[in-house]
């Protein structure tokens, strides 16, 4: 567990309510959130996590502490027991995906899910499913995910299974583009990949913030997600363990013993 001296290098975040976030910059904030998979068990037991608009916001922690739980829950897979998720002012708990997904949401999932036996042309229209008449729009937006990702354009005939991990992830994120989303959870979206891959999928999100859409990322690769990141926020059995924006987190070597051991 942590030591000391360890927690003061990581200075805390000062603040009325214990951070340094402009209340105005919050796109996404989730509030003592108590959420698990059966009625009387709380994986998260009264998580506190804000996403600033066109940031990456970081979420650390060890193997099972609750970070997949968190973004479910997010996303209304998951129903919370108590608290609040507030996306633009107003509480979503309780709202059925595909209204949070017209609302802005979306959502990459740890464990890629794009069709393998569709093409990747296919795969986006699947994107669009909640707009499926709207032609025109679909190919705008098409056009939009294409000039993006080129080698997707390349290859828009293919089977998607066919395609390197690499380019599946962009499928992914190609296809949730397709709702014209404010708010990315993103959870681990590197697991798997070699690392010059892994970099593109990092420049990619980057890419993506830089567009002004705001990034929730939910990752075991400290060093990598450091890089990117914005604000920090480090989990610890379903709690939050310490939160700051990333300079306060210089050695990621550091976190590690701390948060990992
Ligand atoms: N579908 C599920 N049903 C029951 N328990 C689950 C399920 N998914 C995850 N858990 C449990 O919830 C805890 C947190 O899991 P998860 O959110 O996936 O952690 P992380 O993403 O941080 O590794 C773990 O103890 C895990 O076993
Ligand atoms: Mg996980």
């Amino acid at each position: 567990m942590a030591n000391t001296t360890i927690q003061a290098q990581v200075a805390p975040a000062i603040g009325t309510d214990g951070s340094t976030i402009d209340p105005a910059s919050v796109i996404l904030d989730v509030q003592g959130l108590y959420v698990g998979y059966y009625e009387d068990l709380n994986i998260l037991q009264g998580v506190d996590i804000k996403a600033q608009r066109a940031k990456i916001t970081t979420i650390l922690g060890a193997n099972g502490v609750g970070k997949s739980t968190l973004l479910k829950a997010i996303y209304g897979f998951l129903k919370p027991n108590r608290g609040k998720v507030i996306l633009e002012g107003r509480n979503v708990v309780g709202t059925p995906t595909y209204k949070l997904i017209d609302r802005g949401l979306a959502y990459i999932p740890q464990h890629p899910g794009i069709f393998r036996w569709m093409t990747i042309e296919e795969n986006l229209e699947m994107g669009a499913y909640t707009f499926r008449g709207d032609k025109a729009r679909i190919k705008r937006k098409m056009e939009e995910v294409y000039e993006r990702f080129p080698a997707l354009k390349e290859r828009r005939k293919s089977l998607a299974g066919k395609l390197s991990g690499g380019q599946q992830r962009m499928v992914e994120v190609g296809r949730t583009l397709m709702t014209d989303p404010k708010v990315m959870l993103v959870d681990e979206p590197t697991a798997g990949l070699a690392k010059l891959l892994s970099e593109e999928v990092y420049q990619h999100l980057v890419n993506l913030k830089e567009a002004g859409i705001t990034i929730l990322l939910v990752d075991q690769e400290i060093r990598q997600a450091l890089k990117i990141a914005d604000y920090v926020y480090v989990l610890e059995l379903g709690r939050n363990r310490y939160e700051g924006p990333v300079d306060q987190f210089t050695d990621p070597q550091d976190l590690k013993k701390a948060f990992w051991a």
